[in-house]
């Protein structure tokens, strides 16, 4: 396939986040799995991709003040690039480890402040870009491959 006709099949998403907007919470992830769905992605990436979507999504909503969640497919993947203006993770090596987590008493009554978002994602991402600035904010690339027997 040549890259014209690459781009043509691409399909760009994009949906905006707002710090603690719960009313809103999980609308973006939810959005994209319908339309995973209906674009006939297998429904174990679409199950991967909402999962890792959603875990994203709230760490933005929970933990920094305002962020997009942008997604580009394409025949050969699923990229998910969310970024956020916020506090940024200082140890991202920490942050990834199950259990940790800086929520709040709040928000652990809400439900949330396992620690277990961010392995969540690297466990449903083909690959996992986290890139962090300390008082700026937050960059997460999550990559899902399409398997050619998939399409
Ligand atoms: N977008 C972000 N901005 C700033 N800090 C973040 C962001 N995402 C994660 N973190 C930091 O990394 C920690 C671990 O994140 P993770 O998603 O694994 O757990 P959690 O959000 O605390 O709890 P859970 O996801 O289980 O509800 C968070 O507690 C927070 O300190
Ligand atoms: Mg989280």
């Amino acid at each position: 396939m040549n890259e014209q006709s690459r781009e043509e099949q691409s399909l760009f998403l994009e949906f905006p986040l707002e710090s603690l907007d719960f009313m809103r919470a999980g609308e973006a992830s939810s959005e994209l799995k319908q339309r995973l769905k209906k674009l006939g992605v297998k429904p174990e990436l679409v199950r991967r991709a909402a999962i890792a979507a959603y875990e994203a999504e709230m760490n933005v909503i929970i933990h920094a003040r305002k962020g997009t969640m942008r997604v580009e497919i394409t025949p050969a993947r699923l990229l998910i690039l969310v970024e956020d203006e916020g506090p940024g993770i200082i140890d991202i090596e920490q942050a990834m480890q199950e259990g940790f987590s800086t929520a709040s008493q709040a928000i652990r009554e809400l439900g949330f402040g396992a620690g277990m978002g961010l392995s969540n994602i690297k466990r449903c991402a083909d690959d996992l870009v986290i890139q962090s600035t300390p008082d700026q904010g937050t960059r997460l690339q999550i990559t899902i491959n399409i398997e050619k027997s998939d399409r």
